[in-house]
């Protein structure tokens, strides 16, 4: 199978790849196509650089001659979009580029996939475009109606109605995936997890919202990937797939957690102010995921936690590089810098 990937230089991207590489026979050629944005990190993907099966592309999502053209060049089997603008904050600092990446740049993409007859389209998508959850609600399934609350997740949201749509209005083999917040190897260091243990590591205060009793359905990043691939080549076109580990944490527990796995105190904990329509609980049942697509998660949360705790410590040129934005500078070396 000739697989693109876009946005592979970011975290969910790059364990894709890096997962489809070592455990897809099937892949015979893996095209990344990332813009390289403040989030995508090559060094993510070292290991793999030379790997023959791989070759690496930078352009825009949202630019249409250069995905037709690599389109035109690669007959892909299937085009995975994990190119986006992914952090909530900065959704609420700056909005346009949320919605020029990840509406306009998904459906220059299914333009493209339509026109070149691409036989699979998967959209990475998440539960956020769900909206929020009350304390005994039901954890959101695909038929949930989109209530989407930051302009992310309403970005988001909009990618997966033109998804909708280009299956509806042309044929075209869309599927949806949506999945809970992830953790794992690679994560950009603004997130929750990965920002709470590099300040750990770093003796620094950990930044929580509001009153910390925040909820995320918490699942390993090797899980989702493994989900995406089993949609992206088994899901039913114009369907939609919840994937989620029901491994439900309220923020404060997860970093009182990481605080403890490292030997520090817990007086780093901070309350700050609380983000603004700050969703108050995520869920996922990800029963037709297991029941059409025979997918499970593997990994408990605690497991989970320690080995990411594990990475991180042992990782830490790869996130000191993010933090100091030092890896910016391989791209001025390697590609000139936009
Ligand atoms: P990320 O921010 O780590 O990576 C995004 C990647 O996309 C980066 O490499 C960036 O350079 C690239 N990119 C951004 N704009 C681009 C453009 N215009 N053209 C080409 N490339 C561009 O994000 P992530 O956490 O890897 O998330 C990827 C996708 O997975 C997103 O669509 C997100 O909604 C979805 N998702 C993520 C999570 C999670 O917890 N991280 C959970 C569910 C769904
Ligand atoms: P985040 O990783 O930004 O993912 P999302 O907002 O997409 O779920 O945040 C996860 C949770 O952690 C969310 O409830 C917001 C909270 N949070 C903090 O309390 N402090 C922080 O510094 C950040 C980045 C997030």
């Amino acid at each position: 199978m000739r697989v693109l990937v876009t946005g592979g230089a970011g975290f969910v991207g790059a364990n894709l790849i890096r997962y489809l590489l070592a455990s897809a026979p099937e892949v015979e050629a893996l095209v990344n196509l990332d813009a390289l944005t403040y989030a995508g990190n090559l060094h993510s993907l070292d290991e793999v650089e030379a790997d023959p099966r791989y070759a690496f592309v930078r352009a825009d999502i949202a630019d249409r001659a250069a995905v037709d053209a690599l389109c035109r060049e690669h007959k892909f089997d299937v085009l995975i979009n994990c190119a986006a603008e992914s952090h909530v904050d900065r959704s609420i600092l700056d909005p346009g580029v949320f919605v020029r990446t990840n509406v306009l740049g998904t459906q220059v993409l299914l333009e493209a996939a339509r026109s070149h007859e691409v036989p699979r389209y998967c959209q990475v998508s998440t539960d956020e475009v769900y909206g929020t959850l009350g304390p005994a609600d039901p954890p959101f399934t695909e038929r949930t109606p989109l209530a989407p609350n930051s302009p992310y997740s309403a970005s988001k949201a909009g990618a997966d109605l033109l998804c909708r749509s280009y299956h509806r209005t042309f044929g075209l083999p869309v599927i949806v995936t949506r999945c809970s917040n992830n953790y794992g190897p690679y994560q950009f260091p603004e997130k929750f997890i990965p920002l709470c243990i590099t300040n750990a590591l770093e003796d620094r205060e950990l930044p929580l919202y509001g009153d910390g009793m925040q909820v995320r359905d918490w699942i390993h990043v090797r899980d989702h990937c493994a989900g995406v691939w089993a949609a992206a080549t088994r899901g039913r076109p114009g369907e939609v797939y919840n994937f989620g580990a029901g491994e439900e944490r309220p923020n404060l527990e997860i970093a009182r957690r990481i605080l403890s796995a490292l030997g520090k105190p817990e007086a780093l904990v901070r309350f700050v102010k609380d983000r603004p329509a700050h969703d108050r609980r995520y869920a996922m049942d990800a029963a037709m995921a297991r029941d059409e697509l025979g997918w499970r998660a593997a990994y408990a949360f605690d497991q989970g936690l320690e080995e990411t705790v594990a990475w991180y410590r042992a990782h830490r040129p790869w996130w000191e590089a993010v933090k100091s934005g030092a890896y910016r500078a391989y791209y001025a070396r390697q590609y000139g810098d936009r």
